[in-house]
């Protein structure tokens, strides 16, 4: 049987269909290589949410055919995911040793075209079109993977996006949004559990719609066919979002739930509620600013102001006090003066955000940004990124020393990738902590108390607790 090499960019989205690309393909016997030179096909699955993303991509595939040419060796590579999608055959015509272009939406036929291909029964194949369902089909998980994944699983809740920020090309690259249902979702978390799951990330590119646009009736279908029954305890304001977050709590032997990503315009109170009610769902949220300036994020089409972001933070810090809160922002987006930029740095001085992604804004093909006037020169996006990135780190530093001496809870993942003697579990509010431990601490909810911190890293010790 052949063997599989997938090398994955971008998000966490990217990281779980490369997973479940990854299991489809163990299942039919396939094995996973250690490096590609030694696989029979590579794929790498792509991001386009910036252009830097789709030129490392980009890179690599010519590194592979050329190395592929140079010793010899017949490979079959195949791009899938984002870029495959927006850009289709264009990559083959501008790379014509690639074999496979695999959309979003059709994770699901790597295996079927991938033997066509290594059976010579095609030469090449793009496939970028829409299928009814397909977001159903993100579900095989590859737990004996890695000892890691064994503690900690992601659930794809729903694909695609329909806010259309005027930055952002997702709508482009995952298509409208289409929901999966509760039942389903709660099945697959059951399952993952059963098997020795202590937490599930429930994943889409803007979780907080889930279920907005799907009918009613296809999931009362669904109950009818006796599936998992929908929780109903609640009033009706109650979001399909925080519905299914009900649901996935009610599951008996999960211990923490988070999810990703949301938008900030769907912390309304029926989710913040849902912080201070549901117990498993941890205190850490990542409320995507993009920018501090009003103008600007009228400009981004964001759908709310700086002053409602602010509120949205105090709401939640009432309701979970302590609860780690994680941001992303583009610094430069087209027609951003320096006062608007410094509306962004005064921003981050107010909420003092537990950790951020700084973005320098990147154009990207047919969406509006790319087109508006007064772009920002690329010297002063790097100016105010660099800015930007000292002000928040700065800030993240000082809220990781004020748990040197605390007593934290971690969910303890594995050992250490870069020193095995440690281990490595993560907070509620998603810090990573770092202790001296050993394989009994697989999978354990412990206590450690903070000795010292580093990098974006706590170091914990159990023993003092033990
Ligand atoms: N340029 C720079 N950053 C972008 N992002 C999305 N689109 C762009 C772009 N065109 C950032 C946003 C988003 C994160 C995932 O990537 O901050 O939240």
């Amino acid at each position: 049987m052949p063997s599989v090499f997938i090398k994955t960019y971008g998000c966490q989205m990217n990281e779980r269909d490369s997973e479940a690309v990854a299991a489809q393909l163990v299942a039919k016997g396939w094995s996973l290589a250690k490096t590609e030179t030694a696989a029979d096909v590579v794929l790498l699955n792509t991001c386009s949410v910036r252009d830097f993303a789709e030129q490392k991509a980009i890179n690599k595939m010519q590194n592979l055919v050329g190395a592929a040419r140079n010793q010899q060796r017949t490979q079959i590579v195949g791009f899938m995911g984002c870029m495959a999608q927006s850009r289709g055959r264009e990559l083959i015509d501008q790379l014509p040793d690639v074999d496979l272009v695999l959309g979003t939406q059709k994770f699901h036929r790597a295996a079927e075209y991938l033997d066509a291909l290594l059976a010579g029964k095609r030469e090449k194949i793009v496939d970028v079109a829409a299928e009814a369902k397909s977001e159903a089909t993100i579900r095989e998980h590859l737990l004996n993977g890695s000892a890691k994944t064994s503690v900690s699983a992601f659930v794809s809740i729903m694909q695609g996006c329909n806010q259309h920020c005027t930055f952002c090309i997702v709508p482009a690259t995952r298509g409208e949004e289409r929901s999966r249902t509760i039942p389903d979702i709660v099945a697959e978390c059951r399952e993952l559990v059963a098997r020795g799951v202590k937490e599930i990330t429930l994943l889409g590119q803007i979780v907080t719609s889930y279920g907005r646009r799907e009918k009613r009736d296809e999931w009362q279908v669904m109950r009818d066919l006796g599936a998992e029954p929908l929780v109903t305890h609640h009033s009706s304001r109650v979001t399909p979002f925080v519905q299914l977050l009900e649901a996935v709590h009610e599951i008996e032997g999960l211990e923490r739930i988070r999810f990703t990503s949301p938008h900030p315009k769907g912390y309304g109170d029926d989710l913040v509620e849902a912080y201070a009610r549901l117990p498993k769902l941890c205190e850490s949220a990542h409320l995507p600013l993009q920018s501090g300036s009003d103008r600007i994020l009228k400009l981004m089409r964001r759908g709310y102001t700086r002053e409602k972001f602010l509120g949205i933070v105090e709401k939640l810090r009432r309701a979970r006090p302590g609860i780690g809160i994680t941001t992303d922002i583009i610094a430069g987006f087209p027609g951003e003066t320096e006062e608007d930029f410094e509306l962004t740095l005064s921003l981050c001085r107010e909420v003092q955000f537990d950790n951020a992604y700084i973005f320098k804004y990147s154009p990207r093909r047919d969406t509006p940004a790319a087109a508006m006037p007064d772009q920002v020169p690329q010297k002063i996006r790097e100016e105010r990124n660099e800015r930007l990135l000292n002000l928040v780190n700065e800030i993240a530093a000082r809220k990781y020393d004020a748990f040197i001496g605390r007593q934290v809870e971690i969910l303890v993942e594995g050992p250490s990738k870069k020193n095995p003697a440690r281990y490595t579990g993560r907070t509620r509010c998603n810090r990573i902590v770092l202790f001296e431990g050993s394989a009994r601490h697989q999978g354990q909810l412990m206590d450690v108390k903070i000795e010292r911190t580093g990098s974006f890293t706590l170091y914990g010790d159990p023993a003092i607790l033990e």
